[in-house]
């Protein structure tokens, strides 16, 4: 039984497969690099490609249905989740990591109807992982099923994060001080591997205990949520509130109490939020 929109599921499975034959292809030849809102925020041709191969595949099957995406938002096209079904895609996550040849980046579709994540696609493109989450049923990593780790002690906790786009002094000094309370409270380690997507998923697999990010946006949320979600994990506001998918923030774990001692540990600036921009 695959659900009501199992045909959807279907298609996302193939478009991210299909794209990450383009993006695997693109890591090694020259690219056309852009910045948009910093100096560390990039665009290529591949992504503006593979962004619009999405959607026009999409929108041709799923005519009714809406898209909130990476480069149509960076394009001025507003990003407001409504009740119809919404695809919410990142064509390459890691963007700088494909500029770099960094083989860490991704491909990330979710689908959420009546503002609710139904399911989410991530095809980890240069080692050729696919992992899938559907809501009720479970979460994948080609084939495999998913389980995060029951860890709920920060002092034996794998934490990972990512630094967002945002350059200017206050973001940094946060960014630094954040991980500068983790370390103190003698977590085992932090990681930033330069892709939320990929870092999300490797919680999901139980690879890492927990994960924080101020500063990414909703499509480097919206299937990995419903990934970890799948697998027994928790997404939350950095408050220790519910998820807003919108709200540019989020701390993710195998268990709510680690979730809910990084909560505390962090403290937080205004990123703004992706609905207001
Ligand atoms: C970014 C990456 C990066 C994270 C940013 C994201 P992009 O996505 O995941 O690691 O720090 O917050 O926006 O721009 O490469 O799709």
């Amino acid at each position: 039984a695959g659900g009501p929109w199992e045909e959807c599921f279907e298609a996302a499975v193939q478009l991210a497969l299909r794209a990450g034959q383009i993006i695997r292809k693109a890591l090694t030849e020259d690219k056309h690099v852009s910045t948009k809102t910093s100096a560390a925020d990039l665009v290529t041709e591949t992504d503006h490609l593979v962004e619009d191969l999405i959607i026009s595949e999409l929108q041709k099957r799923f005519p009714s249905h809406r898209f909130i995406a990476e480069e149509a938002t960076a394009s001025g096209a507003k990003c407001v989740l409504t009740s119809s079904p919404t695809w919410i895609i990142d064509p390459i996550d890691g963007t700088c990591n494909f500029v770099h040849r960094f083989p860490t980046v991704a491909v990330s579709i979710g689908f959420a109807v009546h503002q609710e994540l139904e399911f989410g696609v991530i095809h980890h493109c240069t080692e050729e992982r696919l992992y899938t989450g559907r809501r009720g049923q479970g979460a994948f990593c080609n084939g495999q099923r998913l389980q995060v780790s029951r860890e709920t002690d920060l002092s034996k906790a794998l934490v990972l994060t990512e630094i967002g786009s945002k350059r200017d002094p206050a973001t940094l000094r946060l960014f630094l001080s954040n991980m500068e309370r983790l370390l103190h409270a003698k977590a085992h380690g932090v990681r930033v591997i330069g892709s939320s997507t990929l870092a999300l998923c490797h919680l999901a697999s139980g690879a890492a205990d927990a994960y924080y990010q101020f500063g990414l946006h909703c499509w480097d949320l919206a299937a990995a949520t419903v990934i970890i979600r799948e697998a027994g994990g928790i997404v939350m506001d950095t408050s220790g509130g519910p998820l807003d998918l919108m709200s540019c923030r989020v701390v993710a774990a195998g268990t709510r109490e680690l979730a809910m001692l990084i909560a505390q540990a962090l403290q937080t600036i205004n990123y703004g939020r992706d609905d207001e921009k």
